[in-house]
């Protein structure tokens, strides 16, 4: 038998993930934890962080595309994991340049992680539980007005479609009680920070936190403030928020998801590039507006106007998970205060 709290992450190395890994030693409900961190770049230890024996952290560098390199995640000193994040994957517009990479990464080594789980959860006699962040690019075509549990999801990029496929074998695993998942497909997380990252959306993040933080930024929609182009609607979620409802899906009992879904659309909510522009007015200063460079670019136009914009958070908030209150203002506020920390 594996020790409990055994808890694996991946991509851990990168921006959300490395969040998960902190909020994992800091939470109540998975005492004595042993972390392991994994990621093809080395994930940095946050070792001295929380209260929950920190000092059990393992950080491993591997390329999940090798299925020994997984193989060696399940035979640590640690002992085989009780909980998997597969938080690891190729950002939309890295997979859209990059086809096979995108595919390589984002679906045929989440299959090898899964095989990987179903084995060793055979092994420790515990059914895994695998974590795994999906996103709202799986939708894709005509969508309704407000994205529901039933709506069909038909990606039409190469990151949705392996989120998607990611998402069906999870699905089936779950139904034949080789792993237990837990999938939440998650808004655009806004505001990121560090160095803007490989995804169409990164602007929404970009056009608050450069300017925040003194530097110019572009805004790839509209021509200038008064653009029409900022009036479209975007999905988003704060990071904090994420992170509390990435640990709440561990906690969700498995008789809670109904028979033929793991499928969770985390909370959202809904506001316009104006509004966080407005916001970031409020906050930062009508001076820090000047920042904002508007570089229009179409291709840009017909993917923001493609994706969801509106999601129905009935089902999620009925499993208990949480949603910002309070629109853009809160966070761009939080943000700011991290920035002037000095830790954003
Ligand atoms: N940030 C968002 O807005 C958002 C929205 C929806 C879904 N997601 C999902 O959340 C997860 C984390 O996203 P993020 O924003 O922190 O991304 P990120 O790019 O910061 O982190 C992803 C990590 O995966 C690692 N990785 C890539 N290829 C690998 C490989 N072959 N082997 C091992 N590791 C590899 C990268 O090195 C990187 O550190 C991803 O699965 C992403 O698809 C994020």
């Amino acid at each position: 038998m594996s020790t409990p709290n055994v808890v694996l992450v991946t991509g851990a190395g990168g921006f959300l993930a490395s969040l998960v890994a902190r909020a994992l030693l800091e939470d109540g409900e998975t005492p004595n934890i042993s972390l392991i961190l994994t990621d093809v770049i080395e994930p940095k230890n946050p070792a001295g962080h929380g209260t929950n024996n920190p000092q059990h952290v393992l950080t491993i560098k591997a390329d999940l595309t090798d299925p020994k390199e997984i193989d060696a995640l399940f035979n640590t000193s640690f002992g085989i994991p009780d909980t998997i994040y597969c938080m690891h994957g190729i950002m939309s517009q890295g997979s859209e340049h990059n086809f096979d990479l995108g595919l390589k990464v984002n679906a045929d080594s989440v299959r090898d992680l899964l095989q990987a789980s179903r084995r060793y959860g055979t092994q420790s006699g515990r059914v895994i539980k695998f974590i795994f962040t999906s996103s709202c690019a799986v939708y894709g075509g005509p969508l309704p007005h407000v994205i529901k549990p039933e709506t069909i999801a038909t990606p039409e990029g190469a990151y949705g479609l392996a989120k998607l496929s990611s998402e069906l074998y999870i699905n089936e695993f779950s139904r034949r009680g080789l792993v237990d998942g837990r999938i939440l497909r998650l808004p655009t997380i806004v505001v990121r920070p560090g160095p803007p990252a490989a995804a169409a959306s990164s602007f929404l993040s970009g056009i608050i936190r450069e300017p925040l933080k003194g530097v110019e930024a572009i805004c790839p929609m509209g021509s200038d403030i008064s653009s029409p182009e900022l009036d479209l609607p975007v999905w988003l979620s704060s990071p904090q928020t994420v992170v509390h409802n990435l640990i709440h899906a561990k906690h969700i009992p498995s008789s809670a998801f109904p028979k033929h879904t793991r499928v969770v659309c985390a909370p959202g909510f809904t506001v316009t590039i104006r509004d966080e522009i407005e916001a970031l007015r409020q906050i930062g200063g009508e001076e820090v507006l000047k920042l904002i460079k508007f570089e229009n670019d179409p291709t840009a136009k017909r993917l923001v106007d493609s994706w969801p914009q509106r999601f129905d958070n009935t089902y999620a908030l009925s499993l208990g998970f949480t949603v910002d209150e309070g629109g853009m203002v809160p966070i761009v506020e939080r943000f700011k205060k991290d920035v002037d920390a000095g830790i954003a």
